[in-house]
């Protein structure tokens, strides 16, 4: 069969925040710029970040981009790479400021200067008191940024294949990465787009877990398709719950709601927090609070007629903070929950939210594989950025606000680096001619009809193995059970058919292809989890309760091939200034 085939300097696999930062940089130096996504752009899951970006704007309070890197750096539990994190810290300021030139509407202050919150894990002078950083769009940031960054690219002329799925990378024998074989999900017809450079910008993996935060898109496909190439995935055991999610359902209520003065509950009535965290109390580390949280109900101190959640108090601040600072939950509580979060406290419970592990990458976002004795290369012509990556600057825990810093920063950082690279690279290399034949046989594998158990089902049960396994609290035993679980699942999904070959064919196709991609990150991630005895940040192992720096101050490495462990370095050296050394972490 001939494939159609389309040419560019850069393919971009994904539309999110990470992906339209970097096609833009590179739109507007001239490159040609392809971005595929499988939904229209402005519906990544970007567009679902509430609370804001962290830059040391000092615009509320004194600040600095040194208290933000330490912040960063504790709260990553010291396994955040402290050389990437001094970088987006440094260049936080500015990547924000542009956001401003590109027209993002953020909220103001009355001295017409952009409107910061607190959030969780933040202080001044390294430790001191909370720290005031985080720049907000109300409670849409995320909505203003993607929508401003998907109209400056559109005035650039970048390239979009909108709904669009991405099967495979396409590599020549070198190992140089040369593309991808996409499909049209709405014809089903392959699409070859050859690229000089293919950035990976596809996003987290929260779709593993049955209860989250994630966009129903997000099922780690760029993860996968890196997996599927050879290359290891990192840190695979750290996923980070966010702790106020609306319990039973998971939809997220912004961390922005306790920096705007709301605090928990528990069934009794106590602000619990401050035995946790005497200091930040419900402003600590995103992990500490969701353990919190997590303990109060395990020891029967929950709120509502089965004391499995805890509640939000919101209606203290008044309905017009609420109704300017957080009308984005308000609407979210009210159309779900039927109550006012402006009157009533809301149930919550953590909720999976965030992928601090990925495809591991050096600051320029260019994909790296381990060398011997410590020692990396960059991977020809592949680059990952935001969620999808690892760069590390999240390590065992991200703080809110970096997130969206995170896309920022990379995005651009590894556009500069490919424009460097396609000054030295005038021509494509050739594709050699059957090098889209793995992807073709993957995506014939979902053209057959037969008996078998449907993908629908096996996803439900992937996810509520992941749940049940891989939560809040792990230890061997069920993390052993859970890793037999999905090997299993991964087992069966051979002989799984699509529900419906009629009218849905092409996208019940694309979801047989999305629970190919969350089965193998789900045996990354558990094999990474049974595998780490500590507890760090966010990967909570009761039967290993204490950090332990000796044995497990380094990034873990899952390969595919043999479903197997390797371990690298932590970069403890920052570009600059000195490194923080590992201490005990309390808020
Ligand atoms: O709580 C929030 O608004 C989430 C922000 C983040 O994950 O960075």
């Amino acid at each position: 069969m001939t494939i159609a085939k389309r040419s560019f300097d850069t393919l971009i696999i994904g539309a999110g925040g990470g992906g339209l930062r970097a096609a833009l940089q590179l739109s507007q130096a001239d490159a040609r710029v392809a971005v595929v996504s499988k939904v229209f752009p402005t519906r990544s899951h970007t567009v679902a970040a509430q609370g804001g970006v962290n830059a040391a704007l000092a615009n509320v309070l004194p600040d600095n981009w040194h208290w933000h890197m330490f912040d960063t750096v504790k709260g990553s539990d010291y396994l955040g790479d402290q050389d990437a994190i001094e970088y987006m810290c440094r260049a936080a300021p500015r990547v924000v400021y542009e956001l401003e030139h590109f027209g993002v509407p953020f909220s103001r202050l009355d001295t017409g200067r952009i409107y910061q919150r607190a959030f969780g894990g933040q202080s001044r002078d390294f430790g001191g008191d909370q720290a005031v950083r985080t720049c907000a769009a109300a409670d849409r940031t995320g909505h203003a940024i993607l929508h401003s960054l998907y109209q400056q690219n559109i005035r650039a002329k970048t390239h979009f294949f909108d709904e669009y799925f991405a099967v495979d990378l396409i590599r020549n024998q070198g190992g140089y990465f040369l593309g991808a074989l996409v499909i049209d999900i709405a014809s089903g017809e392959p699409l070859l787009i050859e690229a000089k450079t293919t950035i990976l910008a596809t996003g987290g993996v929260g779709q593993l877990f049955r209860t989250n935060t994630n966009a129903l898109i997000n099922t780690g496909d760029g993860m996968a398709m890196a997996l599927r190439s050879g290359i290891p995935l990192q840190d695979m055991e750290f996923f980070q719950f966010h702790p106020t999610g609306i319990a039973g359902k998971g939809m997220l209520i912004t961390e922005g709601a306790r920096g705007e003065g709301g605090y928990l509950l528990n069934g009794d009535g106590e602000r619990f927090m401050e035995r946790y965290a005497p200091n930040a109390k419900d402003l600590a580390s995103r992990d500490v609070v969701s353990r919190s949280i997590a303990t109060e109900i395990r020891e029967g101190r929950g709120a509502g007629p089965d004391k499995d959640y805890v509640l939000l108090k919101l209606d203290h601040l008044g309905a017009d903070i609420v109704k300017k600072r957080l009308p984005g939950i308000r609407d979210t509580v009210m159309t779900f929950l039927h109550i006012d979060p402006a009157e009533t406290p809301v149930p919550v419970y953590p909720t999976l939210h965030y992928t601090m592990g990925g495809i591991p990458t050096d600051r320029n976002g260019q994909v790296v594989v381990p060398l011997q004795q410590g020692a990396e290369e960059p991977v020809p012509g592949l680059y990952a950025v935001g969620e999808c990556a690892c760069v590390s600057v999240h390590g065992a825990n991200r703080l809110g606000g970096n997130s969206l810093l995170d896309i920022l920063v990379f995005g651009r950082a590894a556009a500069n680096h490919v424009i460097d690279q396609l000054k030295e690279q005038r021509y494509h290399q050739q594709i050699p001619d059957d090098a889209a034949e793995p992807a073709m046989q993957r995506l014939a594998r979902w053209d057959r009809q037969g008996q078998g158990e449907s993908v629908s089902r096996l996803r439900q049960e992937l996810a509520k193995t992941m749940e049940d396994h891989c939560s809040v609290f792990r230890n061997e035993d069920v993390l052993q059970e859970g890793r037999n679980k999905v090997l299993e699942l991964r087992e069966r999904l051979q002989d799984a058919y699509i529900d419906d070959h009629s009218q849905v064919f092409n996208t019940a196709r694309i979801e047989a292809m999305e629970l190919e991609n969350l089965m193998d990150i789900g045996v990354a991630t558990v094999t990474s989890a049974l595998a780490r005895r500590e507890s760090r940040g966010a990967h909570s192992r009761i039967d290993y309760p204490d950090r332990d720096d000796q044995h497990w101050l380094r990034h873990s490495l899952f390969s595919l091939e043999g479903d197997k462990m390797d371990y690298k370095p932590v970069r403890m050296k920052p570009l600059t200034v000195e490194s923080f050394p590992p201490k005990k972490r309390t808020y």
